[in-house]
């Protein structure tokens, strides 16, 4: 058993990947909620150096700088936040005498061996700490260096964060919830890490509701005409394997029947309800149509446990987002029929904190992807063989 008394500095790995507008942080959800492990270490009088990602950068760009969200933090935390840009240097320069500093690492996905879990870099991180911690439930299912290969380097000094251990609570009782009809919507344009997740749900849902840009390889596949809107010629083999595994199983997989098209993203000028099978050329489908907002609402009333990740259309633009505001509605009318509800993901969290919706749910999850994989395999890179923080104090 670790005693903490003796460790001068924990390495921390937070979701702090968190909406940015002009520079801003627009919804702190992630960020307060690694806020208790934050704290139980400074408590402890450590030093805590605090890791994540931010977005899915192609190269070094400011807008990607997790320099931006200091001042969230700081807030929070209500303590001054120092800033390491360059992972490469000496921790020890960092370190004064005082203990009880808190810092925070530069984007960690503007270094390529991040992706690519490479051990040499999951080496340097841990230099940082004497102790790690997991509390990005988020990125958990990622096999990241500062997620999965930095285990190597702490065997029996790791811990899961306190937000870790109440999601994956969370999660493991809703695994065995019995509540019955089970519907689960899933929606956004990460549609290439999610995709190949459906198929877990086969059979334990009773219906999948596929919306926003996840529905496009769907119709593209099914032989419509999705004009400029959002897919991969790779998705379609996903999409077919799926389709045919869901044909053999009792699950009803729904998709949009229309949606709203424009030919100018930025401008928003040309804005059309159309069927989403017949999108015309320069034109891109941008958020769920009325008739699919009906069709999806109706299962949702009905459902009695439901899951949902994934904005229904472009929702950071306010023309684009009624379709997920109506989901949003609908599932809220479940929940207060006695439905049970858990909602997850960056985007659809920060989608329902700015309809003030946030309250309006059983559960709210920081994870998307990671919450669809949890119930695929529970055993998710960034939790194996990690202790509990309660249970070693
Ligand atoms: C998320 O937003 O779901 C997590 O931060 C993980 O991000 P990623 O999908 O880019 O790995």
């Amino acid at each position: 058993m670790i005693n903490f008394k003796s460790v001068n500095k924990v390495l921390i790995r937070v979701d702090f990947n968190v909406p940015i507008k002009q520079g801003k942080v627009i919804d702190l959800t992630r960020i307060e909620s690694a806020i208790p492990t934050i704290k139980y270490f400074l408590d402890k009088k450590m030093n805590v150096f605090l890791m994540s990602h931010l977005g899915r950068p192609l190269k070094q760009e400011s807008k990607y700088s997790l320099k931006q969200i200091i001042p969230s933090i700081e807030k929070l935390l209500t303590k001054k936040v120092k800033f390491v840009k360059d992972i490469n240097g000496n921790v020890r320069n960092l370190l004064s005498k005082n203990k009880n500093q808190i810092f925070l690492l530069e984007n960690l996905r503007f270094y390529s061996g991040e992706k690519e879990n490479n051990v040499q870099f999951a080496e340097l991180l841990s230099k940082y700490g004497d102790i790690y911690v997991n509390d990005a439930f988020g990125v958990s299912h990622r096999h990241h260096a500062s997620v999965s290969a930095i285990g190597n380097f702490f065997l029996n000094k790791k811990f899961k964060g306190l937000l870790v251990k109440k999601e994956l609570d969370e999660l493991s009782q809703l695994n065995q919830n019995n509540k019955r009809p089970f519907t689960i919507i899933v929606g956004g344009s990460k549609i290439g890490s999610k995709i190949h997740l459906l198929k877990t749900f086969l059979n334990k849902a009773d219906n999948i509701l596929i919306g926003g840009g996840m529905a496009f390889p769907f119709i593209k596949f099914l032989g419509g005409s999705i004009g400029d809107s959002i897919y991969k010629e790779s998705e379609l083999g996903v999409v077919k394997s799926f389709l045919d595994r869901a044909q053999q199983s009792k699950t009803k997989i729904i998709l949009p029947t229309d949606c709203i098209a424009t030919n100018d993203l930025e401008n928003s000028v040309d804005c059309k309800n159309i069927y989403i099978n017949n999108i015309p050329d320069s034109y891109m489908g941008v958020d769920i149509g009325k008739d699919t907002i009906r069709l999806f609402s109706e299962t949702i009333k009905a459902s009695k446990l439901i899951m949902w990740n994934g904005p229904m259309g472009v929702s950071e633009i306010d023309l684009f987002s009624f379709g997920t505001r109506k989901i949003a509605e609908s599932i809220t009318q479940a929940t207060a029929h006695n439905a049970y509800s858990i909602v997850g993901g960056g985007d659809t969290v920060s989608d329902i904190a700015k309809l003030e919706m946030k309250n309006n749910f059983s559960y709210i999850s920081t994870g998307g992807g990671a919450m669809l994989d949890f119930f695929r395999d529970s055993n998710l890179p960034g939790i194996l063989n990690m202790k509990s923080l309660k249970i070693d104090i």
